[in-house]
């Protein structure tokens, strides 16, 4: 069962291989930029990851029992909240419950900073990571127009999602964000 929504997803009941969550660092750069490059048309920069390390964000790689890099995300605590950034599975081990993992190893960690919120935003074009969102919680809060780049230099709107943390406590204890932190155009894609 999903912690997030307390909904079951039956795939997620099957055995599944070793898989750890790790803090993300500079030597996980190279294969997180190369998989970043392949999962979007409009990727991160290896120097968006850089920044966001420096700027002490929670950023975490789901490895496999081998090593190989199956995903990551990145989040950006603020007061009482956290934004997620960006969350990614490589293309080619999709559909096989490492994203509904990892939300709800952040929403393990709203718990922790006593974030009462996690918020996103997502291309309202991404049916497939909206879909996994709603299911899991999230609710649909605004629309943020044009927020991400498009092909033929048009825009695309973000739909605004969040979750509501339950059991976070009343006092904030995550850190101010810092002001290098990926905005607009920078969020989940
Ligand atoms: C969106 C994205 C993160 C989803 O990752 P994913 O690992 O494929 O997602 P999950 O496997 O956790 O969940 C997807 C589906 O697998 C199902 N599933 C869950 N556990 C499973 C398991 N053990 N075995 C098989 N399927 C499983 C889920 O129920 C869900 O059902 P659906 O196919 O009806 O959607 C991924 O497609 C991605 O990185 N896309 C490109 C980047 C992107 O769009 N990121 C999000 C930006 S907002």
């Amino acid at each position: 069962m999903s912690a997030l929504s307390g909904r079951r997803h039956e795939p997620a009941e099957q055995p599944q291989p070793q898989r750890l969550l790790l803090p993300m660092t500079a030597l996980h750069l190279d294969a997180v930029a190369t998989t970043e490059a392949t999962a979007y048309a409009f990727p991160w920069s290896r120097g968006n990851f850089v920044d966001s390390l420096a700027a002490g964000h929670a950023a975490q790689v789901l490895c496999g029992p081998d090593g190989a890099l199956l995903g990551y995300f990145v989040a950006m605590p603020g007061v009482d909240e956290l934004h997620l950034l960006n969350i990614t599975v490589a293309p080619d081990v999709q559909g096989h419950g490492h994203a509904v993992h990892m939300l709800d190893a952040l929403h393990a960690l709203c718990r922790q900073l006593q974030a009462r919120q996690l918020w996103l935003e997502v291309r309202e074009s991404n049916a497939r990571a909206r879909a996994i969102y709603l299911r899991h919680g999230f609710v649909h809060v605004g629309v943020r127009k044009g927020y991400y780049p498009a092909p033929r230099g048009k825009r695309e709107d973000a739909a605004v999602m969040s979750l509501r943390v339950a059991n976070a406590g009343p006092s904030a204890a995550a850190a101010e964000a810092p002001a290098n932190a990926p905005r607009g155009g920078d969020g989940l894609d």
